[in-house]
C-alpha cells in the first residue's frame, strides 16, 4: 500500500511515534540504518494490530523500507516524511541523503528532534527549492510519543495544513471544559475527543523556540522540586518515602503535575541492589543535554530577566563537580560549625508540618515566576523574530502529553484568554494575588534555607526576582553613576525627557554637569 507519511529514525521516540501514527489509521513507512530497529517496530505494529483485529495479519499499517529511496517510493504525493534523529549534523546529513534520493520540492521534511532554533531558520532557507523544510518539537518522552505527547509545529502554513490531521490525531487530548488530560494507556485504542495539544506556532524557528524554552521551564520546574527534596531531607530529616508521601499530597494541590508526580514515584522506588531507596544510590551528577543552556543563553542574549532557569543550568553544573564538591565540603563551614551546633533540632509535629506548608508555598511562588520568565523570554524573542507568538495556544498545547504538564497551564491558559496582550505572567491578577497571598511562607522557607545552609538556588532567585519586580525603584541609578564616573557613559535623569542624556564631570575640582 502507499504509505501516508514516513518515519525516519527509528530510536524510542521515532519508533513510538510511528506505532502512535499507525494507531490512528494511517499508513507508515519506516526507515533506520540499523536494520535491526526497522524489524522491530514492524514487528512489534503488527502484533498489536493482530491483536486488535483477532489475528488479521493484513491489518498492519507499516512498510519496512532499506534505503531512503524506497521510502520516497512508497509515499504518496507531496510526500511527508518525519525526522527522528539526533539534532545537529544527523539532521543535514538525512536531509542530504534524501536530496540524493530524489526528495521533490512539494514534499515536506518534518524535523522532530531538540533542534537549535537557528539551526532550522539556516534549515529551511538552505533546502528552499529541493524539499519544504519543516519543523515540529515533541515533548513527552516515549511514553507520550506513544499516546500523545504535546507537539510544537512551525514553519510553511502550507505544509502545516498537509501535515495538520495526523498531527491533531496523535496528540494528547485535553478536556476543553477543565483543561484536564484525557488519559489512554494501552495501544490500538485512539482518543479521538478532546483538544488535541497541538497547534501552528508560526514561521520556521518559533516551534524549536518554544520547545527550547519549555525546556528551561522543565530545567527550574525538575529543580524546584529537587530542592524541596533537600530541604525535607537535611532540614526535617525525612527518609525518601517520607518525602514522597508528601511530594504525592502536593500533587494532588496546585502544585499538581506530571514531574511531582513521578518525583514520588522515584522516591518510592527501594533499590533491586541493596535495602536502600533507590533515589539513595543514584549518583548526584545530573546530565543535560543542552535546552536549559540554550534558554539560559538566549534570555541574556534578548536581555529577558530568567533567573530561575539560568540557576537551574548551573545547579546542573556544580552537580557535576563532585571532586570539588567533595574538597569544599570539609573545608567550608557551614551554619552549624558556627552558632547554631544542632541543625536540626527535634521539631515538633506542628513545626514540622509549619515547614512543609510554607515550602509548599514557595514551590508554587517560585514555579509561578519560572513560567513567567519562560513566557516573557517568548514574548521578547517572538516580538524581536515577528513571529506573533499565540500564548493562550502555547499554554493550551502544555496541557498534556509534554514533560511540564501541569493543572497550572490551565490558569495560565485562562490568563492569556482573558488577555491576549498580557506583558508578564504577574501582571494577570489570578497570579499576582496568589503570590502575594503565598509571599510570607516563601520567604519563612528562603530564610529556613539560608540558616539551614541548604542550597535552594531556585527558589531563592525566584524570590529575588519577586522582589526586584516589586521595587518601582532599584539602585541601579548608582550603577549608572559609577558608570559615569570611570567611563562616562552618561545617564538620563528622572526629571528630564527620556532619552535625553547627561554626563557629570565627577573630578574634585571641577565638578559640572553638561547634558550630551
Ligand atoms: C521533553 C523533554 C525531552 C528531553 C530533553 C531533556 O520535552 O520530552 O524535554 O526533550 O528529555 O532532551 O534533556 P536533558 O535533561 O538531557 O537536557
Amino acid at each position: 500500500p502507499i504509505s501516508d507519511i514516513a518515519m525516519i529514525g527509528l530510536g524510542v521516540m521515532g519508533k513510538n511515534l510511528a506505532l502512535n501514527i499507525a494507531d490512528h489509521g494511517y499508513h507508515v513507512a519506516v526507515f533506520d540504518v540499523d536494520k535491526l530497529k526497522v524489524n522491530a517496530v514492524i514487528n512489534q505494529e503488527a502484533e498489536e494490530r493482530a491483536t486488535i483485529t483477532g489475528g488479521d495479519k493484513t491489518a498492519a499499517r507499516m512498510t519496512a523500507c532499506d534505503s531512503l529511496k524506497m521510502v520516497l517510493e512508497k509515499l504518496a504525493k507531496p510526500r511527508a516524511l518525519v525526522l527522528s534523529v539526533p539534532a545537529g549534523a544527523p539532521v543535514d546529513g538525512v536531509c542530504q541523503s534524501l536530496i540524493e534520493a530524489g526528495i521533490e520540492a512539494d514534499d515536506i521534511v518534518i524535523d522532530t528532534g531538540n533542534s537549535l532554533w537557528t539551526d532550522t531558520v539556516a534549515r529551511e532557507a538552505q533546502y528552499q527549492g529541493q524539499f519544504i523544510f519543516f519543523s515540529s518539537a515533541v515533548s513527552g518522552g516515549e511514553v507520550g510519543a506513544r499516546f500523545g505527547p504535546s507537539l510544537m509545529p512551525s514553519g510553511d502554513p502550507a505544509a502545516w495544513q498537509h501535515v495538520a490531521p495526523i498531527w491533531e490525531a496523535i496528540a494528547a487530548k485535553v478536556d476543553a471544559n477543565t483543561g484536564l488530560p484525557i488519559e489512554r494507556f494501552e495501544a490500538g485504542n485512539p482518543v479521538l475527543e478532546g483538544e488535541p495539544c497541538t497547534a501552528y506556532i508560526g514561521p520556521a524557528g518559533a516551534g524549536h523556540y518554544v520547545k527550547m524554552v519549555h525546556n528551561g521551564i522543565e530545567y527550574a520546574d525538575m529543580q524546584l522540586i529537587c530542592e524541596a527534596y533537600q530541604l525535607l531531607k537535611d532540614g526535617l530529616g525525612f527518609s525518601a518515602l517520607q518525602i514522597s508521601e508528601v511530594f504525592s499530597t502536593w500533587d494532588k494541590g496546585s502544585l499538581n503535575s506530571y514531574l511531582m508526580n513521578i518525583s514520588a514515584k522515584v522516591l518510592q522506588q527501594a533499590d533491586p541492589l541493596s535495602d536502600k531507596p533507590l533515589v539513595e544510590m543514584i549518583l548526584d551528577k545530573a546530565g543535560q543535554k543542552g535546552t536549559g543552556l540554550w534558554t539560559a543563553v538566549s534570555s541574556l542574549q534578548i536581555g529577558c530577566p530568567a533567573p530561575t532557569i539560568a540557576e537551574a543550568v548551573y545547579a546542573r553544573a556544580v552537580s557535576t563537580q563532585k571532586p570539588l564538591r567533595q574538597a569544599l565540603s570539609t573545608k567550608l563551614a557551614g551554619p552549624t560549625l558556627a552558632s547554631n551546633p544542632d541543625p536540626s533540632p527535634q521539631l515538633s509535629e506542628q513545626d514540622r508540618q509549619a515547614f512543609i506548608d510554607a515550602l509548599e508555598d514557595a514551590l508554587y511562588c517560585a514555579k509561578v515566576c519560572c513560567y513567567a520568565q519562560g513566557f516573557q523570554l517568548m514574548a521578547m524573542a517572538g516580538a524581536e523574530q515577528h513571529w506573533q507568538l499565540n500564548f493562550a495556544e502555547i499554554a493550551k498545547i502544555w496541557r498534556a502529553g509534554c514533560i511540564i504538564r501541569a493543572t497550572f497551564l490551565q490558569s495560565i491558559t485562562q490568563a492569556y484568554v482573558e488577555n491576549p496582550e498580557l506583558t508578564h505572567l504577574l501582571l494577570a491578577d489570578s497570579f499576582n494575588q496568589s503570590l502575594s497571598a503565598r509571599q510570607m511562607q516563601w520567604r519563612r522557607t528562603v530564610c529556613a534555607a539560608v540558616m539551614q545552609g541548604t542550597p535552594a538556588p531556585c527558589i531563592t532567585s525566584a524570590l529575588a526576582y519577586y522582589d526586584s519586580y516589586r521595587c518601582e525603584t532599584l539602585p541601579a541609578n548608582l550603577l549608572q553613576g559609577q558608570r559615569d564616573f570611570f567611563g562616562a557613559h552618561t545617564f538620563e535623569r528622572t526629571d528630564k525627557p527620556a532619552g535625553e542624556k547627561y554626563h557629570f564631570n565627577w573630578s574634585d575640582k571641577k565638578p559640572s554637569l553638561t547634558k550630551v
